[in-house]
């Protein structure tokens, strides 16, 4: 071959032609080119190249046991989103991202219990129900609950001031498909700025903050998962989250209920927040 521009791309996606799995073929032959594409249009100088090389050694130095921050770059350009909204279920609930805190597994607890461990801050009571894509309840669904501290902290990021457990809850839906628990409201919060992400945030002046939210993982027999977030309505950076995992319809109000009647009403004995969320679940196998 006579390198060219265009004959090196053309040489490139041939040599993948033999790749006997379809869709590894068609992987590697539109990588090639959409790489090929970058570099022809940014035409980096050999210590640009160098610089990327280094950066994506540092992205995967940083990665260990708990930490991912390859995960963490495709989150922040954006793509960790694209690719959830790309295989999210148009007749359940919206999906967002999975995030780094799902670490440890949420204990078991009752319907009305509480998942804030240590209190001292004003309670919140989270009320909702899974349904099917008819709106009809799903009896003995799961959801799976994780969230940070009012001070933006996972219990897993202070081990030595929460309990272990601390802002997690799994929990089953009634008969009736409904859910109910306590907690507090979560604060935003940072993710990760210590690493090579972090310096790429910096360096572009971006803010590394998520607006506050809830994380579920809704699952039932014969229907599709969900893997989502309740957004804190008036929450700060909601219109400017780090790892762009906002949708509208996910966000819901956090509403202060401080009258006697209020209290009463949902079996709470003092001011509270309360929010409502349904979770939709489209079916296992049916139309997408
Ligand atoms: C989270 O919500 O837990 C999260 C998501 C993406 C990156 C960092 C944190
Ligand atoms: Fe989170």
């Amino acid at each position: 071959m006579d390198f060219n521009e265009t004959a090196a791309l053309d040489a490139v996606v041939a040599s993948f032609e033999g790749t006997s799995d379809p869709r590894l073929k068609e992987i590697l032959q539109v990588t090639t080119r959409h790489l090929h594409a970058l570099v022809r249009e940014l035409r980096p100088t050999q210590t640009e190249w160098q610089q990327a090389i280094d950066f994506l050694t540092a992205v995967g130095h940083t990665c260990d046991d708990t930490r991912q921050e390859f995960v963490l770059l495709s989150d922040v350009f954006g793509v960790s989103m694209l690719v959830e909204t790309i295989n999210g279920d148009e007749h359940g609930t919206e999906g967002t991202v999975l995030g780094p805190f799902h670490m440890t597994e949420s204990p078991r607890r009752e319907l009305g219990g509480s998942i804030d461990l240590m209190g001292g801050s004003t309670p919140c009571l989270v009320t909702g129900a899974v349904v099917d894509d008819a709106g009809r309840p799903l009896a003995g669904a799961t959801i799976d609950i994780w969230q940070c501290s009012v001070d933006g902290f996972y219990d897993v990021q202070e081990p030595e001031k929460q309990p272990p457990g601390n802002g997690r809850g799994l929990f089953t839906t009634d008969e009736q498909g409904r859910f109910w628990f306590r907690t507090v409201v979560p604060s935003h919060y940072p993710i990760p700025t210590d690493g090579p992400v972090g310096d790429l945030l910096g360096a572009s002046g971006r803010h590394p903050f998520r607006p506050a939210h809830i994380h579920v993982i809704a699952e039932a027999a014969g229907y599709r998962p969900v893997t989502t977030h309740l957004f804190v309505a008036d929450s700060a950076y909601i219109d400017s989250d780090a790892v762009f995992a906002v949708k509208k319809s996910l966000i819901v109000d956090f509403t202060e209920i401080d009258d006697p009647a209020g209290f009463e009403h949902y079996g709470m004995t003092g001011p509270f927040r309360h929010a409502h969320f349904d979770i939709r679940l489209g079916r296992e196998g049916g139309p997408q």
